[in-house]
């Protein structure tokens, strides 16, 4: 644990939705390792916001138990609990009450008194989307920060329904709050193996001379799941996996591998270079949406051994509905450096594999020279980064076979974190509340980028929404997605990637 770190400035962390799932599998677990790590302000508290009745001492028992469960370390460390308890406080109330907030006001000024300083007011808007606006739009009016940089808002993705949900939104917030003191989450980029992808880039002379058209064949992204909607029907019956995977995770992921080079760390310049990848996107018109994604929905099934329900059985889903468990795209980037490069992504809930990779796949090298028997094994190289939960980088290349013949075969050169760190990994959501509190913006989304991601798929949502699907339920849950998605890539010549099972490698 070092001791040795600037610990940010004061903090007074209030979260909506308090008592909810978000808090209690991630975000309470998130501060109590900060914590720990010594990571927290020396003056702090947090208090969770809910309409449930918890006391202060069932309230923190909650908060115990999901650390207990969620935490990449528990809660009976020597001391550490007790004493980060203490700074937990639960408040009552119904944030749809204007009159309620005042309560908030007169924590504020108990606490700035107890501080002797203005803390950072953070917000942390941990609740269903369609509650956001009316939270906001009662948290302005309050005025309790008169150095405005010091109140900060935290909204959870997803960011909008679609554009214009997401353009009203953001002119709200605008109206609050202004754009430094927002913080749009899209928890990937708080993972460490995300932020790697800058690191390989750029702090290597290796890579960046060949990323780019005349070397890359194409890229994929893969983020697969194995749970299925899990208890949350009602909000996925609104979303879909277009818009809760591609429009925020995916197409940041797709951000950080296709960006230029950015001339420093500033929030704002690493920003622009995503917003430029997300504009040079090729816009798919309506009439071709077909050609480039594939939609699908689980069906009932087995999945290792274990009966599962189908999308259109879980709770709070329609017996007939539509939405999309699983999405497929092949996205173009109209630049000098991507130009006809393809981009496959897909995603789905109940898949083969949990397993996020981004596959970069190179053109072959000529094999002329060499006998036929080693053309019959040649690869092209391929570096795989596997984001989650895999923590590992790998170069495939051409090696040759040991004896006397001239035989090849495709080897795997691997890095993978847990073997060359011996250091934990903090989790994505410690880096981005850490992040909050020292007023960094870099890994936030901003109003720009939501809307030039939310630009990216509408055509295909429009679409989507404007023709019911006339085959779902179509993938087995335990597969790798529906045909469809296998035959969009398949056409191009090309086939998805996914890593070796454990035991073959
Ligand atoms: C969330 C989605 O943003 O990301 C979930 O709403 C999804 O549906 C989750 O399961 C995946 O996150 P991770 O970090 O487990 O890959």
């Amino acid at each position: 644990m070092s001791q040795h770190h600037k610990r940010p400035p004061s903090s007074l962390i209030f979260i909506f939705g308090g008592s909810g799932d978000l808090n209690h599998r991630k975000l309470a677990p998130a501060l109590y390792n900060l914590y720990m790590d010594n990571w927290m302000p020396e003056k702090f508290d947090i208090v969770g916001i809910g309409r449930r009745p918890y006391d202060q001492d069932s309230y923190r028992t909650h908060l115990f138990n999901g650390i207990q469960q969620f935490s990449r370390r528990k809660a009976d460390e020597a001391g550490g609990w007790e004493a980060f308890a203490q700074r937990v406080a639960y408040l009552q109330m119904d944030a749809e009450k204007e009159e309620e907030y005042q309560k908030i006001a007169e924590i504020v000024k108990e606490k700035e008194a107890a501080y002797g300083e203005h803390p950072n007011v953070i917000f942390y808007l941990a609740v269903a989307p369609q509650l956001v606006p009316g939270i906001v739009s009662k948290l302005g009016p309050l005025n309790i920060c008169h150095d405005t940089k010091c109140t900060r808002v935290v909204v959870e993705k997803p960011f909008g329904h679609d554009l214009e949900s997401a353009n009203e939104l953001n002119k709200l917030l605008a109206s609050m709050f202004d754009e430094k003191q927002i913080y749009r989450i899209d928890h990937y980029l708080g993972k460490e193996t995300v932020q790697n992808i800058l690191a390989l880039r750029f702090a290597n002379a290796l890579f960046e001379p060949i990323w780019n058209r005349n070397y890359i064949d194409h890229i994929q992204i893969t983020a697969a799941e194995t749970v299925g909607v899990e208890g949350r029907g009602d909000f996925y019956e609104k979303s879909g996996a277009l818009r809760d995977m591609v429009q925020n995770h995916i197409l940041q992921l797709l951000c950080m591998v296709a960006m230029e080079a950015p001339v420093s760390f500033d929030a704002d310049e690493i920003r622009n270079k995503k917003v430029d990848v997300l504009h040079a996107i090729r816009k798919i018109s309506k009439e071709e949406v077909h050609q480039y994604a594939v939609r699908g929905q689980y069906s009932h099934g087995w999945m290792k051994g274990t009966e599962v329900n189908g999308y259109r059985e879980e709770k709070n889903v329609a017996p007939d509905s539509p939405v999309d468990t699983f999405a497929a795209v092949k996205f173009y980037i109209d630049n000098w450096r991507w130009q006809d490069v393809p981009f496959y992504v897909r995603t789905g809930k109940r898949m083969h594999e949990k397993e996020t990779i981004i596959t970069v796949q190179f053109k072959a090298a000529p094999s002329y020279a060499f006998p036929p028997e080693a053309a019959e094994t040649w690869r092209a190289n391929r570096l795989t980064i596997s984001i989650a939960p895999d923590m590992d980088i790998r170069l495939r290349f051409q090696s040759k076979r040991p004896g006397q013949d001239l035989t090849l075969s495709p080897v795997d050169m691997i890095f993978s974190y847990n073997d060359a760190y011996e250091e934990h990994e903090p989790e994505a959501y410690e880096t981005l509340l850490l992040d909050v509190m020292e007023g960094n913006a870099t890994l936030f989304m901003r109003e720009d980028q939501v809307e030039a991601a939310w630009k990216v798929i509408m055509p295909i949502l429009d679409a989507w929404e404007n023709r019911e699907p006339v085959d779902f339920p179509n993938y087995g849950p335990g597969s790798w997605g529906p045909e469809d998605a296998e035959a969009l890539i398949a056409r191009d010549g090309r086939n998805w990637v996914t890593l070796p099972a454990p035991h073959q490698e």
